[in-house]
């Protein structure tokens, strides 16, 4: 393996839990249309763009809907998540975050944000977390959505560092897919069964050091 001089991180479940306000917001939607939506159907939607989201979930309904209309929910359900996010507090940042991030960035290492979110600014903004990297690379910046590795490429280049000497922490299949896709290895928080294709995977940041991690890697 090269040696490693950036991390990119996902947000939605590798910075902060915000999966389960992206399930209330689209559970009150579906719940409107009509359409069974369980926690379960939820996982499909991890690391996908808010479109793409509820086309998945007007597939479960077996809805077709004009352009305008997805449109017009889309919009529905961010206000709704944004008024979870609104309430977000600073200790809702997943244990282990901050510490991990401070120590590589003391530790040289460049650290950037690679979310399919377009709230991501907002959120650091809530987390007290916007100095804490060199780049973001969010939604609002992207035109390919996971696992298109487009907004990891974006976010190697903005740090200066080869897509090879970047590592990419993600709790999504479609962002470990989006690493390999971009020539990055990548770290999955959450369970093997879940993330099969991520090179090794670690139920957090907690209790780990970056050099660690990257032994485990080798
Ligand atoms: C990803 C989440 O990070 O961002 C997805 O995992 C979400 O669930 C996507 O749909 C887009 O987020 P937003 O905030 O732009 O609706
Ligand atoms: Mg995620």
């Amino acid at each position: 393996m090269e040696k490693i001089k950036g991390l990119i991180f996902d947000l939605d479940g590798v910075i902060v839990d915000t999966a389960k306000y992206h399930y209330l917001a689209w559970k009150a939607l579906a719940l409107e249309l009509n359409i069974p939506f369980t926690e379960r159907d939820n996982e499909k939607l991890k690391g996908v763009s808010r479109r793409k989201s509820f086309e998945i979930i007007l597939e479960i309904g077996n809805m077709v809907m004009s352009e305008e209309e997805k449109e017009k929910y889309c919009t529905k359900k961010n206000n709704i998540y944004l008024e979870y996010i609104d309430k977000l507090k600073e200790e809702e940042v997943l244990k282990g975050v901050k510490k991990f991030i401070a120590d590589a960035r003391e530790k040289g290492y460049k650290i950037a944000l690679g979310s399919a979110s377009k709230n991501a600014g907002l959120i650091l903004s809530k987390l007290n977390l916007t100095g804490a990297f060199d780049a973001v690379i969010d939604g609002t910046k992207v035109e390919k959505a996971k696992p298109d590795p487009e907004v990891f490429l974006l976010g190697a280049r903005a740090l200066g560092v080869d897509k090879e000497a970047c590592i990419v922490f993600e709790d999504a299949k479609a962002g470990v897919e989006a690493a390999h896709n971009g020539g990055m290895k990548a770290v999955g928080i959450g369970t093997k069964e879940n993330l099969p294709n991520a090179d090794l995977c670690i139920s957090g940041l907690e209790n780990i050091s970056v050099g660690e991690l990257l032994k485990q890697m080798k």
